[in-house]
């Protein structure tokens, strides 16, 4: 029988795709607030053991505030959101028209029901099959299919986590880092932790940084120096580092390695390469300390990135403004939307995807 995939389906192989499942043994062992007892018998649940306590707050806070801000992607020549509603939504990347699920989609289709039936792939979820095989495709379509962002070509794949190997919305983030590298008169050293497909790390590097890239998934690091050869960006300044993102900063922190700019793009939960559990709400304080640590004496900006989860933007905000509000500058949170292209070509509805908060240097 087939069901309409969620945000919440258990994303099988993990190495981390957004929204995937939690890993065996760690949220699976918290205790459930009633501590599972029958009404009435309920008993104070043990607190979960800390890894980390979370960073003490650096006061006093000198950063301006501001929240609520939206940053807005409304797409380029090879990426369109066309349509969404019902639960779904209808996006070209390249070439390719796909159908995703999209639970925030809760309003009416604009396009002709055609158009949807006309995709090139559509994501089914079909809990039996692995990768491409969770897709329904067009007939002759191949496992992946190139793509470009201002000049950067890279590749597309179907993969079984519903994702195509680029959140195009962290477009936004992209240029704007871009402005800074090139703002900054000197090669900023930029750390990208869960870098994935490496589209932030390129277009960086591109731009003039010295980028350290790292992602726990070997084959996301493949892909992503794949993308490297494709955007013909081999001789750029990139160190492609499959480690866990936390005993990788833990590293740097020891080793003294500094960084002027650093990303972070957690999934809710993920696994290291030797099975370090990643899980947001317990182990994202420590990640941002550690990053704190890592600062050179001249930072640029912080950015983090959250999809996924139950929370609202103003958790990653306060944490952030712990963490770094000490610092004379900007602290910017809000969300990272995309924004429909219509048929004339005219913007449409926005769609929000993710959470950001963004430290920048005055
Ligand atoms: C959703 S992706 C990030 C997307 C990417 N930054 C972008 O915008 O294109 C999350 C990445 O985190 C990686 N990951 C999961 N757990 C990790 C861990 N413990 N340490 C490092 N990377 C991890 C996954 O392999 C995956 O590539």
């Amino acid at each position: 029988m087939s069901r309409r995939p969620t945000d919440r389906d258990p994303a099988r192989k993990s190495a981390g795709g957004r929204g995937a499942a939690p890993p065996a043994g760690k949220a699976g062992t918290r205790p459930r607030e009633d501590g599972g007892r029958p009404r009435g018998q309920s008993k104070p649940a043990a607190a979960a053991p800390v890894k980390h306590p979370p960073p003490r707050p650096r006061a006093p806070r000198v950063s301006r505030e501001s929240i609520g801000t939206l940053l807005q992607t409304s797409g380029w020549d090879q990426y369109a959101l066309l349509d969404m509603g019902e639960g779904e939504k209808l996006e070209r990347y390249g070439d390719l028209v796909v159908v995703r699920p999209e639970p925030q989609a809760m309003g009416a289709r604009r396009r002709p029901a055609a158009e949807w039936r006309a995709a090139g792939a559509a994501f089914t979820g079909d809990v039996d099959e692995e990768g491409p095989g969770r897709w329904r495709q067009r007939d002759g379509l191949g496992e992946s299919w190139p793509m470009s962002v201002d000049d950067v070509d890279f590749v597309c794949r179907l993969t079984a986590f519903r994702h195509v190997g680029v959140f195009p919305e962290q477009k936004v983030h992209w240029d704007w880092v871009a402005g800074r590298v090139r703002a900054a008169g000197r090669p900023l050293r930029i750390l990208n932790l869960f870098g994935y497909t490496g589209l932030a790390s390129l277009t960086a590097a591109k731009a003039g940084a010295e980028v350290t890239h790292v992602d726990a998934s070997k084959k996301a690091i493949g892909w992503a120096r794949e993308n490297q050869a494709l955007a013909g960006l081999d001789a750029v300044p990139i160190r492609w580092i499959c480690d866990d993102a936390v005993k990788f900063c833990e590293r740097e922190v020891r080793r003294g390695s500094l960084y002027d700019g650093i990303l972070l793009d957690p999934p809710k939960f993920g696994r290291g390469p030797d099975g370090e559990v990643w899980n947001l709400f317990d182990d994202l304080p420590h990640l941002v300390d550690l990053c704190r640590r890592i600062l050179s004496p001249k930072p640029d900006f912080v950015i983090l990135t959250a999809y996924s989860i139950r929370a609202s933007f103003l958790a990653c905000h306060e944490l952030m403004g712990d963490v770094f509000g000490d610092l004379p500058g900007t602290l910017d949170s809000g969300e990272l939307v995309l924004r429909e292209t219509l048929a004339d070509g005219g913007e449409g509805r926005a769609l929000s995807t993710s959470m950001f908060s963004r430290w920048s240097a005055p």
